[in-house]
């Protein structure tokens, strides 16, 4: 019904991936597989949500009212058999704006923060550039599946200065839907140790394959902010509006006064109008969206085993961004990064942006039509079997 063969040429709207693309892939018949937004447009209902409030046509301050936290909940509900109450409710614009905010409500300058690499870059911005520590619980790559050194999370939330975890659930880059039992472990040692737990689970739609996704605040409300948004689900990240939750009040409190200093405290008059749309009337669109995304992974994974096995890619349970091992070919990073964005012209991420962890890895958004990833992984076998 919805098309996830074709995308939209998005040169000249702004966009990241494309109109700002590093030399010299820009404006060379690149594969997009960078930032992670989709190649699809957002779905119909999306678009004609946003005409109805361009037709209405003032774009005055705006806020969470009752179609909108009622679509919210309605919809936390049905996906993830969460109960939200609206009062534990802050709007940012943004997860990593949240992030940020966070760390400033629950950390003092000199503080230590835990995360799990390799992991979204912009955890390590949150922590550093807010002068916090950040300390690292690393992920292990057990045959190409990660799981949690619980031991290791255990001794470093011991420590005194650790007051806060950025968790990432799912796992952002290496593709990782926590159980509900590994959330319970990590629940259980950050409560024992006084650490706080922010759980971004901006890719919480995005599930794979029959994995299922736990909200952290279904296991320990008191000791947590959720982040969530529409912008993975529905391709809305240039909207810039994320919902978080807080049910804990004196946690609420504090990151409520760290947002209003940041100067949050809207909901951007489009968002409101798309977030609505999308969930209430766009679950069939976003079927189609992981249906797309898992046959690419299915391709994506057979083309490797069968035609490139020197290397392997990291099972992918969650978003659309899938994690390939590229160390058996023994160049570092530049060197990889050289040859797949300069002679594959494949623009994608370089795995030691998410961590030192990550070196020899790339991450590459599969959220494109299938054709792409075609042309994609032909590239690379041709540049492969050149060198
Ligand atoms: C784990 C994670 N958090 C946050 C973001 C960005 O969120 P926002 O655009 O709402 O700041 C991304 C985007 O890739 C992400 O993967």
């Amino acid at each position: 019904m919805y098309d996830f063969t074709k995308s939209k040429d998005r040169s000249n709207t702004g966009s990241i991936k494309h109109d700002f693309a590093p030399e010299p892939v820009r404006g060379s018949g690149f594969i997009p597989m960078t930032v992670a937004d989709t190649e699809f447009p957002a779905p119909p209902a999306v678009n004609e949500a946003v005409k109805c409030a361009a037709e209405h046509g003032c774009y005055g301050y705006t806020y969470a009212d009752k179609p909108y936290m009622e679509a919210i909940a309605g919809w936390q509900k049905r996906r993830h058999e969460w109960e939200i109450d609206p009062e534990w409710y802050v709007v940012t614009n943004g997860v990593v704006q949240a992030l940020g905010i966070a760390v400033r409500a629950f950390t003092d300058t000199g503080d230590s923060v835990i995360v799990q690499s390799p992991v979204y870059f912009p955890f390590y911005g949150a922590i550093e550039d807010n002068g916090r520590v950040i300390v690292d619980n690393p992920l292990v790559n057990v045959n190409g599946r990660y799981v949690m050194d619980f031991a290791d999370l255990e001794s470093k939330c011991a420590r005194p200065e650790v007051k806060l975890m950025l968790l990432c659930s799912p796992h952002n880059p290496i593709g990782r839907v926590w159980s509900a039992d590994e959330l319970k472990k990590v629940a259980e040692i950050c409560r024992r140790h006084g650490v706080v737990v922010v759980s971004d689970e901006i890719h919480n739609d995005l599930v794979l394959f029959g994995n299922r996704h736990t909200v952290f605040a279904s296991i320990d409300p008191d000791n947590c902010i959720v982040c969530t948004a529409v912008s993975k689900t529905f391709n809305l990240a240039g909207l810039s509006c994320s919902n978080i939750f807080a049910p804990d009040p004196v946690l609420r409190e504090k990151f409520k006064k760290a947002a209003h200093t940041s100067g949050c405290g809207c909901v951007p008059y489009v968002a409101r109008w798309a977030t609505i749309a999308a969930y209430n009337e766009c679950e069939d669109w976003l079927v189609g969206l992981i249906d797309t995304v898992e046959g690419n992974y299915l391709l994506l994974k057979r083309f490797i085993s069968e035609r490139l096995p020197r290397l392997s890619v990291t099972e992918l349970e969650g978003t659309y961004l899938a994690w390939i091992d590229m160390r058996a070919l023994g160049m570092d990073h530049e060197a990889l990064t050289k040859l797949l964005v300069e002679k594959a012209l494949i623009s994608d991420n370089d795995g030691a942006m998410f961590g030192k962890n990550g070196e020899g890895f790339r991450r590459w958004n599969i959220a494109i039509p299938r054709k792409t990833l075609e042309g994609a992984l032909e590239r690379l076998e041709k540049t492969l079997n050149s060198i």
